[in-house]
């Protein structure tokens, strides 16, 4: 008789492509005799995928380390065994650091080890302890994970068709924990993509530090841009919608830029960080732009696209900003008025550049800029979803709403809708008159309840 499966709880921290790794070290470890727990207390293997990028949320590990240990003892008095295992970003920063501050860790596992999980998690139950494997491997991970099984439906899934990052800005610790630049062939990312269709996903957005970066080999044995990757992935049946995310101003290139007007299914939002709006800082952070090119560049991008919703972020209190730069920063705010966008004080991360710069900027004042940069981008996030109430907008049914009878999508803008509907449009792109709206999410009417457009027959 086959062993009772064994249970695996997931907790994820930091960004999208953590999110997509912890799907695939979910699935990795299927063949291993695990299925995934929602239930921390019933896991016999707990795996916490972290983040490095600021110490807040380095350190949430420790404290999240806390409640598994408290986890483990109880399960222990009951006479069940729980393993640990730290992967993600922090893991690949600290390595063996981890396991001497926290003794209760079995596993330390970098993103770039992910495909050996099953080995690594062997050897922990056979009584290895304090594991570390956070080596950069020359072998694509990706080559050695398994193919991603299509149990699961995922109307909106991500891709990460990109990892790792050359760009070395001064603040950033991406580039130590993610590795040197790296893209996915197209024919594994079209293989996926149909795999994710044929299980019913009709949006994907496609991941990367730097995605408009991505350059994978081509079935042609070229090089192709994202523009040309994503042209391509538009054709695969029922895939509907397609995004992509982080992008760099550097790589935006004119095709990328002609394709959100050529291109009904890429989504009229980009997200696309600009960090300071002084040139003197932006030149500290290496971030090889100056103020005017991202303006011009956003003067491209909605002319090619008037509509596009774009979002992007922004740090205060890098090291030498002054109130005039950090004046610039919300002038070029003023003058862009995103639809969203994400800020962020300054952290001083070990071993980047801007660490040791001078001039830190005391705490109480960067505290300040932020509130009052987060102000500004509330008023023009305010306004842009002021700007969609009263509109018709295609909305793609994702899950069920918090309340009984709603359901829940998201609108081209990835503004959250809802609106009371059946269930069986879950998968579906719907018209939907757009009636309210609050910072966090549209409420629609679905005025007729069927489709805008019939899903076709699922891909083989
Ligand atoms: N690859 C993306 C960003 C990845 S990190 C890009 O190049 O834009 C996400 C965001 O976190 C960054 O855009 C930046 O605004 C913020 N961030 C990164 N390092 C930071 C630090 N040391 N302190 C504060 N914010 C930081
Ligand atoms: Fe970090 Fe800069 Fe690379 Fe973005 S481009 S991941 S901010 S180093
Ligand atoms: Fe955090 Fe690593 Fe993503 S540091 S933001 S989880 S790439």
């Amino acid at each position: 008789m086959a062993p009772p499966p064994k249970k695996l709880h997931i907790k994820t921290f930091g960004c999208q492509m953590n999110s997509y790794d912890s799907e695939r070290m979910a699935e990795a470890l299927g063949p291993s005799g695990y299925a995934l727990t929602s239930d921390m207390a019933e896991a016999d293997l707990v795996i916490l995928n972290t983040c490095h990028i600021r110490e807040k949320a380095a350190e949430k590990v420790y404290s999240e380390l806390g409640r598994v240990r408290a986890v483990k003892a109880r399960r222990s008095s009951l006479g069940l065994d729980t393993k640990i295992a730290v992967a993600g970003c922090v893991a690949q920063a600290e390595g063996a650091a981890i396991v001497e501050r926290a003794r209760v860790v079995d596993l330390v596992v970098g993103p770039q080890s992910y495909h050996r999980l099953p080995e690594l998690i062997a050897e922990a139950e056979g009584g290895r302890r304090g594991i570390v494997a956070t080596e950069f491997p020359a072998e694509d991970k990706f080559a050695h994970l398994p193919e991603r099984p299509v149990n699961r439906t995922r109307t909106s899934a991500f891709l990460t068709v990109q990892e790792g990052c050359d760009k070395f800005c001064t603040f950033c610790v991406v580039p130590y924990t993610r590795g040197a630049e790296f893209s996915r062939p197209v024919a594994a990312i079209l293989a996926e993509a149909l795999r994710l269709a044929g299980a019913g996903s009709r949006e994907l957005t496609l991941l990367g530090q730097n995605v408009n970066a991505y350059h994978g080999l081509g079935p042609d044995g070229a090089p192709w841009s994202l523009a040309k990757l994503i042209k391509r992935l538009a054709q695969v049946p029922d895939i509907e919608r397609l995004r992509y995310t982080t992008s760099h101003p550097r790589d935006m290139d004119d095709d990328l830029i002609q394709l959100h007007a050529d291109e009904p299914k890429l989504m009229p939002y980009l997200h696309l960080p600009f960090q300071a709006g002084s040139d003197r800082i932006l030149a500290a952070m290496n971030r090889k732009h100056t103020v005017r090119d991202y303006a011009e560049l956003i003067g491209r991008i909605r002319k090619a696209r008037p509509d596009i919703a774009l979002s992007t972020d922004i740090i205060v209190g890098f090291p030498g900003e002054t109130d005039a730069d950090f004046e610039a920063t919300l002038e070029l705010v003023r003058a862009t008025r995103f639809a969203q966008a994400f800020s962020f004080k300054y952290s001083a991360r070990p071993g980047t550049p801007a660490a040791d710069m001078a001039g830190q900027v005391p705490d109480a004042v960067a505290r300040m800029r932020l509130l009052t940069l987060q102000a500004l981008i509330d008023s023009h996030a305010r306004a842009f979803v002021q700007g969609t109430i009263g509109r018709k907008l295609p909305v793609l049914f994702e899950r069920k709403g918090r309340k009984p009878g709603q359901i829940a999508g998201r609108s081209p803008y990835h503004q959250p809708v809802h609106g009371d509907g059946p269930e069986r449009l879950i998968g579906q792109i719907v018209e939907v008159d757009i009636v309210a709206g609050g910072p966090n999410s549209l409420t629609g009417v679905i005025k007729s309840g069927f489709a805008w457009r019939e899903p076709r027959q699922a891909a083989g």
